[in-house]
């Protein structure tokens, strides 16, 4: 099985990004521990970040005939892009939306994730290890 797997925007500044929210891992940590998890479950990778939205639809719909699942986190594009929102709709694989902190218990703008409406589950709030549950529950989701 083959997974996409997208960062979106300031995901790449993990680790000096307000450490008090997102801890002191980088993206090279996270991205290390969920190859770490893929491995174990047979799972082969393909790891984007992209601050751009159209470059995140782009991978999306690249992704189509190629992976059988996808992690995605829109970051701030969570909460207000509805085009990544319907990307999400638009492919035939499932998306699983991940995200570092918990987005309920911050700013009330936060709160609410468009592109969550679009994906087949969420995880938030377990820092880098919200990317290795999403993983295994893909893998629980594809392979059921
Ligand atoms: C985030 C939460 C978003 O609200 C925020 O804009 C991010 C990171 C997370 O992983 O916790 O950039 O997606």
């Amino acid at each position: 099985m083959k997974a996409l797997v997208v960062h979106g925007p300031n995901l790449n500044l993990l680790g000096t990004r307000e450490l008090a929210v997102y801890g002191p891992a980088t993206l090279e940590d996270v991205n290390a521990g969920l190859e770490a998890d893929a491995k174990e479950l047979g799972i082969e990778l393909d790891v984007h970040q992209s601050a751009s939205e159209g470059a995140i639809i782009d991978l999306l719909h690249g992704a189509i005939g190629d992976v059988a699942g996808a992690l995605l986190n829109p970051a701030a594009y969570s909460h207000t892009s509805r085009a990544i929102a319907d990307a999400v709709r638009a492919v035939p694989y499932p998306v699983i939306e991940v995200h570092l902190s918990n987005i309920h218990a911050r700013e009330p703008w936060r709160r609410r994730s468009v592109t969550a409406e679009a994906a087949a589950g969420i995880v938030a709030g377990f820092g880098p290890r919200s990317y290795t549950v999403a993983l295994r529950a893909l893998e629980g989701l594809v392979n059921a």
